[in-house]
């Protein structure tokens, strides 16, 4: 960091996202919720020919990217809005909602690029601890803010509400209210029917997860015309390249694909986790792509970690207090789940 920074950031400000090493490397990837599958064949043949046309600017509200999701959701082009990401779209919320010291809400744990965001935009971040087993408590709704963040599935616990217990639970709260469903597709239920009857709630997803496209960067958000026109008065002139409006469009269209994905998770999901609970292990009730799971008394996280490591399997630790006695486990194959649970169940304490 140089002297210029904002000092207001801090030295040793940043979003630490997963361990990311080279392809070439040999890792079995299960910290950073990637689709175990490829993406759709068709994306490889629809980038390339967009390659072709990169000459030109893309569209600047991603078409027509935006209206096949619209008519993936049923609702209206002009109530979506595409980015670089879900990232990027939560970004926007901060940009479009918050302005320098307002109260942005969101819970405690969940996703930890907010409390960066909050940081970067000079707003007040307040984190509300969830209860035991995920319920949404009464103080994350009542109260001031601008905006108010859930991610449901959460991460990295695997939590799921049910959209109508969020609903009752977020009845009479202020501000926009940006549900982040960037793991829905593993979860029984969206949100997004009950947006028509909520124009203060956005409904965010990404592609990165059930459609296997985490290195094309595409996530969108839906909600009532008028909150998704403040997410492009403040989005990047272009947000999503040729390439990536292109291979997005690809995907969405092979619904096939898209099933066997989510197929894949939620049977690899359930003999993990099964496996685990026989090993000894806690594990958190997950509707996500991953498992949260905490070794029996006399082992370590941290050593299961190194285990892993030490076999060329990454998995998420954080090292939060609340979080540290687990592993976040992305669900992988078949041959990926093997693989985790010979190297745990060799574990001797
Ligand atoms: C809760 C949550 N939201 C958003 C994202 C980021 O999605 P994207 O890859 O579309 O930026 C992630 C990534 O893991 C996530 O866990």
């Amino acid at each position: 960091m140089s002297k210029y920074l904002r000092a207001s950031l801090g030295n040793d400000f940043g979003y630490t996202p997963g361990e990311q090493p080279s392809d070439a490397e040999g890792w079995l990837k299960l910290n950073s919720n990637e689709s175990p599958l490829p993406p759709s064949a068709g994306v490889a043949a629809a980038v390339a020919q967009a390659a072709g046309e990169l000459a030109r600017y893309p569209s600047p509200v991603a078409e027509p990217l935006r209206s096949a999701l619209a008519h993936m959701h049923g609702v209206k082009p002009e109530q979506v809005f595409v980015a670089n990401g879900a990232d990027q779209v939560l970004d926007c919320c901060f940009r479009a909602f918050a302005s320098p010291g307002d109260p942005v809400v969101r819970t405690d744990p969940g996703y930890s690029l907010l409390p960066v965001l909050a940081a970067l935009f000079s707003v007040r971040d307040v984190p509300v601890p969830i209860d035991v087993g995920g319920a949404l408590p009464r103080d994350f709704a009542t109260g001031s803010a601008v905006l108010r963040v859930v991610v449901n599935p959460n991460s990295p616990t695997g939590h799921w509400i049910e959209p109508e217990t969020l609903e009752a639970a977020l009845h009479d709260a202020m501000g926009v209210i940006a549900i982040d469903e960037a793991y829905c597709d593993f979860a029984p239920a969206s949100c997004v029917p009950l947006l028509a009857s909520h124009p203060s709630w956005l409904v965010i997803r990404t592609l990165s997860k059930s459609h296997a496209l985490a290195g094309l960067r595409v996530g969108y958000a839906l909600g009532d015309r008028a909150v998704i026109a403040d997410l492009n008065a403040v989005r990047d002139s272009y947000p999503v390249d040729r390439c990536a409006i292109a291979g997005a469009v690809a995907a969405l269209e092979d619904r096939e694909h898209h099933q066997l994905i989510v197929d894949t998770v939620l049977r690899e999901r359930a003999r993990m986790g099964d496996r685990l609970i026989a090993l000894g292990w806690t594990v958190e009730p997950s509707q996500a792509n991953f498992v949260f799971a905490s070794p029996p008394d006399g082992i370590r996280a941290a050593t299961v970690a190194a285990r892993l490591r030490a076999a060329r399997i990454l998995v998420r630790h954080f090292t939060l207090p609340g979080l540290d006695a687990a592993l976040r486990i992305t669900v992988g194959d078949g041959p990926a789940t093997d693989r985790v649970l010979a190297v745990i169940s060799s574990l001797d304490g």
